[in-house]
Formats: structure tokens, C-alpha cells, sequence
């Protein structure tokens, strides 16, 4: 049998246990360790998922010598400092977006991954849907043409009502970008990384719907099936964005246009995109991610359905079922993850140009973007990204 990948998870809320079965599903690795905010936590979770050694101090987990990888999937100001440690002790580290809080701590991260010869990932999941890659393939190979705008949006309800609350809106934990850095940032990643342009330049324009929210005093499991009485909540100022419009400026002249909100009655978690190229044009949703709709003046437009033996050579290493067969966003971390792991099992630690899955160059890449974005709806002016 080969030899499976150790990996060793810390924060195991929404996205931790999503990790760990992904990474099950690679049958590349094995999940040995999981840490998190405290022992009691960390046991009752090792229990849920199944994981044999339990931390409730993250850095017992990067002490465990046999933890070859880690997957870091805290709040967002904890993935600096965590990923710096880790690195420092020798893991290969695939980290939770953003990479950091700001600019300079993404550099050093990238630096220091560099400099310790160890792998690093972002977790830009989005990327691995089969159908983000063949269009990936389609503008690289010229289906597309000349890429001359992209627009889209980012949606989401989950934050609709003023009692909808969670750590990400304090900025102390989440950083000083909300809609933007949580969500934005997937979409940039994705249509840099399909229409291989990168922006140049962005104009942005935020709004803060619910200036005060409400913030369940007590954790808000513990009123699960019970109606919350006014005394129940504590009024919290919110100073970042729910909604954001930036227009964009891409290197090859191209023009675009994202919205992203997370109060938008009805969308669950809606990626959405179209690009409008000389050729033809392209458009997905994520939400039907196994459908690519291609937009064609002088035939009938097209719908590609998600099937490998329609798919080019390079998407059909993402693909694990045959067309009909849905695949979608549990697969995504596992194709992810394969790719990171199989570095790993050949002990190649690749160059960046022959690497196909995000790491913390990108990571860097979304936090300068993000910065930059910030910075433009404070001036009202257009920022470079620089
Ligand atoms: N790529 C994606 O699709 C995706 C989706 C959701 C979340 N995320 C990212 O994942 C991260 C976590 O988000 P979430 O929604 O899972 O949050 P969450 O609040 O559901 O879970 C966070 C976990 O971290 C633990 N934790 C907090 N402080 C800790 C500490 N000091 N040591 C160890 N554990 C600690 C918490 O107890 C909890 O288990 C965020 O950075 C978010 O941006 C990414």
C-alpha cells in the first residue's frame, strides 16, 4: 500500500470538518490530529470525526512529529500567527482564506514558506470545480478570444437579518474588510485564474445595511428551538461592509464588475460570473456549478455539461464521476488537497509555475487586492493594485 499524508487539523467549526472529510477522500492521506479552542472542544470534535489524537492548544498539535501537513481553518486573525508557527515547525501548511490580516504578514508568510522549502496552500476551493478549470482551458487556448469585460457577483443571505450574527463582523477577528475579503475574494481568485489577467486597478463603492446589529449574548446554540427576548442581545456598531460594487481594470485592458453581498434575500451561496470575450462568451453560477453556458452571435449558444469525456485532458484530472454524476463543492477541497498531497507523497516541492493549486502567493495576491479595494471605497478614488 502507499504510504498516506498525516495531516493534523486545527479549528474544526463549518469548514475544519469539511477538510478533514476531504482530505479522507483523497485515500492520499490520514487524518491523525485535530486541535482546538480547548480540550473539552477538542475531544467532543475527535469524537464526532473520528480523528485519534486530540489538542485543546494548537501548538501540542505541531509538536506531534508524525503531523506532516496542517490545515488551518480558525478565524481568519489567527492564520497568520498559526501558519507562521506551523511553518516554523516544519508542516506544509494549507490555510484558510484570507491568508492574513494584512499585506506585511502575508509577505512574510510567503517568505518564510519559501525560505523552509515547505509546500503551502490556500484553500481557494472554487478553482476545482471542473467547470472554473475548462473555462480556464477555453480562454488559454484561445476558444475565448480576447477577454473584453467580466462581470459578476458574489450573494448571499446569511447575514440578512440584524439578528444574524458571527465573529466574522468584528473586525479584531475578521479583519477590516468583510463582504469583500470573505466572499470578493473567491471571485477574484477565480476570474484571475481563469482569464489568466490579473487587475491592475479597482474602483470601489461599499454599504453597511444593518449599522447596529444585535449580538446574541449567550453562544447561539444555546437558544436553538427558543424565541430570543430583547435582554438576549447586546447592540453592536458594524463598520464593515455587507455590500460592495468595485470596478475593475485588467492588465490586458479588459473591463469588469463585482458585486458581493451577504444580504441578499433568497441566494444561499451564489457565485456567479460572465465573461464576454471576441469569440464567444462564458457564464457560470455556482449554485449549478456542472453547467458552463458559452454565448456564441452566430450559432445556437451552447450549455457544456460537467462530463470528463467532454472535458480537455487537464480538467479531467478534477473530475471523479462520469457526466450526469454531480459533483460539487465537497469536491472541490478534495481535488485541492490531491494535488497538495501528491507533492508531498513524490517529495517535490515545485516551483510556483508548476503549481496548479493556490498558495500563498495567491494568498498575498487577494490581500493585496482586498487592501486595495478598501482603500478605494475609503478615497472614493480608483487604487492601484501594487
Ligand atoms: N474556502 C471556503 O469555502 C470557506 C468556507 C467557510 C469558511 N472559510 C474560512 O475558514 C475559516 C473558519 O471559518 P468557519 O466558518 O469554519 O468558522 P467557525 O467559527 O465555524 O469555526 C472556527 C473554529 O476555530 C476554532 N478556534 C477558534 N479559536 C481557536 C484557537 N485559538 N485554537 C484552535 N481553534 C480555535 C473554533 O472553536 C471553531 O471550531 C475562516 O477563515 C473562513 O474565512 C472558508
Amino acid at each position: 500500500m502507499t504510504r498516506l499524508v498525516k495531516v493534523g487539523v486545527i479549528g474544526t467549526g463549518f469548514i475544519g470538518p469539511a477538510h478533514i472529510e476531504a482530505a479522507r477522500r483523497t485515500f492520499l492521506a490520514e487524518v491523525i490530529g485535530l486541535a482546538d479552542i480547548n480540550e473539552e472542544v477538542a475531544r467532543y470534535k475527535a469524537e464526532q470525526y473520528a480523528v485519534s489524537r486530540c489538542y485543546g492548544d494548537y501548538r501540542e498539535l505541531l509538536r506531534d512529529d508524525d503531523v506532516e501537513v496542517v490545515h488551518i481553518c480558525t478565524p481568519n486573525y489567527l492564520h497568520y500567527e498559526m501558519s507562521r508557527e506551523a511553518l516554523l515547525a516544519g508542516k506544509h501548511v494549507i490555510c484558510e482564506k484570507p491568508l492574513a490580516m494584512n499585506r506585511k504578514e502575508a509577505e512574510e508568510l510567503v517568505e518564510l514558506a519559501e525560505k523552509k522549502n515547505l509546500l503551502h496552500a490556500v484553500h481557494f476551493n472554487i478553482r476545482y470545480y471542473p467547470l472554473a478549470r475548462e473555462a480556464r482551458q477555453m480562454v488559454k487556448g484561445g476558444q475565448v478570444g480576447t477577454v473584453f469585460a467580466v462581470h459578476g457577483s458574489y450573494l448571499r443571505d446569511w447575514l440578512f437579518y440584524e439578528t444574524d450574527y458571527n465573529w466574522r463582523l468584528e473586525p479584531e477577528l475578521s479583519g477590516e474588510s468583510r463582504a469583500i475579503a470573505d466572499i470578493g475574494s473567491h471571485w477574484l481568485d477565480l476570474l484571475e485564474y481563469i482569464t489568466g489577467q490579473k487587475v491592475t486597478e479597482v474602483f470601489a463603492d461599499f454599504a453597511t445595511f444593518h449599522k447596529v446589529r444585535k449580538k446574541p449574548l449567550k453562544p447561539v446554540e444555546t437558544y436553538a428551538g427558543k424565541i430570543l427576548q430583547p435582554e438576549d442581545y447586546q447592540s453592536i456598531l458594524i463598520n464593515t461592509e455587507d455590500y460592495a460594487s468595485v470596478l475593475l481594470h485588467f492588465a490586458n485592458g479588459a473591463h469588469g464588475v463585482l458585486t458581493v453581498n451577504q444580504v441578499a434575500a433568497g441566494r444561499k451561496n451564489r457565485l456567479y460570473y460572465e465573461i464576454d470575450g471576441s469569440r464567444c462568451a462564458l457564464s457560470w453560477d455556482s449554485e449549478r456549478p456542472n453547467e458552463l453556458w458559452i454565448g456564441r452571435r452566430d450559432k445556437a449558444n451552447e450549455i457544456l455539461m460537467k462530463d470528463p469525456s467532454l472535458l480537455s485532458p487537464k480538467t479531467r484530472e478534477i473530475v471523479s464521476f462520469p457526466g450526469g454524476h454531480n459533483e460539487g463543492f465537497p469536491d472541490t477541497s478534495k481535488h485541492l488537497f490531491r494535488e497538495v498531497y501528491r507533492c508531498i507523497l513524490e517529495g517535490k516541492i515545485r516551483s510556483q509555475e508548476e503549481r496548479d493549486f493556490p498558495t500563498f502567493v495567491d494568498g498575498l495576491r487577494e490581500v493585496m487586492l482586498c487592501e486595495a479595494i478598501l482603500r478605494s471605497a475609503r478615497t472614493g478614488k480608483w487604487v492601484a493594485v501594487e
